[in-house]
């Protein structure tokens, strides 16, 4: 069975992902790669639905544990109908957010802690993991003033996180920073403090690298 390559972009709200996403998959159509773009929440009927539902800031009271449980779902649904069949098809995938967001805003912003987190990834997700994660870390004010400026301009209600204060965003920097010192190979972070040339361009260098290293020689 032929196996794609999946690669998915972290960081905090206004971090600049969905941008370098997006330069990212037009590279590489342009060099001939057969590229599917996804998001969680989201990237199915049923992930939309549950996207309104989780990001509405008119959803409250709501517990944790059922948050934790809806990204999963959501998940789930996206590795079954999107996510596995591009793989298999040997696709390159590019997801807006996995597992590493989970684990930095329930297990740390929510403080929920990683273990519970990586139980029901390893149940939820049927141990599929991404080939490569680019983490982008810009300056921790500097994304947030992005991601509020970014919402100002959306007539979406999707608000929910971002209205969270200061110190849950801190929780969420810090447990990405931690997921990045525990797993390096995968994971590598990009100074996001640079123009989003600069970051297409270090971006694309290693993803070709990747690709190459991943692409047995025929
Ligand atoms: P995310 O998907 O991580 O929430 P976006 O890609 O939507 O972030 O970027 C949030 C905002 O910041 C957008 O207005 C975008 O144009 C801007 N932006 C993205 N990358 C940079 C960068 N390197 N420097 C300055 N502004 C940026
Ligand atoms: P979205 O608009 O897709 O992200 P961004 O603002 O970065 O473009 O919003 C997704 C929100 O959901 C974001 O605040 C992070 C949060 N989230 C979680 O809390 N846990 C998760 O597992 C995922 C995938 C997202």
């Amino acid at each position: 069975m032929s196996r794609g390559f999946f690669l998915t972009f972290e960081g905090l709200d206004g971090s600049g992902k969905s941008t370098q996403l997006r330069r990212l998959a037009a590279y590489l159509e342009a060099h001939g790669h057969a590229v599917t773009v996804t998001r969680q929440p989201g990237g199915t009927r049923i992930g939309d639905r549950i996207r309104a539902l989780i990001l509405d800031s008119r959803t409250e009271p709501m517990d944790a544990m059922t948050e934790l449980g809806l990204m999963f779902s959501d998940r789930a649904q996206a590795i079954a109908e999107v996510i596995r069949p591009a793989l298999e098809a040997g696709r390159i995938v590019l997801c807006d957010r996995y597992t590493d967001s989970t684990e930095a805003y329930q297990g740390g912003g929510r403080q929920l802690g990683s273990e519970v987190v990586l139980r029901m990834h390893a149940v939820m997700c049927g141990g599929l993991n991404p080939d490569l994660t680019l983490l982008l870390l810009p300056d921790f004010n500097r994304s947030l003033a992005r991601a509020r400026r970014r919402n100002g301009r959306s007539d979406k209600d999707e608000n929910r996180f971002e209205t969270e204060d200061q110190a849950f965003h801190r929780r969420v920097y810090d447990r990405y920073r931690a997921i990045a010192a525990r797993e390096p190979a995968r994971v590598t972070v990009i100074a996001g403090d640079q123009s989003i040339e600069a970051i297409h361009r270090q971006i694309i260098r290693l993803v070709d690298e990747k690709l190459r290293a991943a692409t047995p020689a025929s």
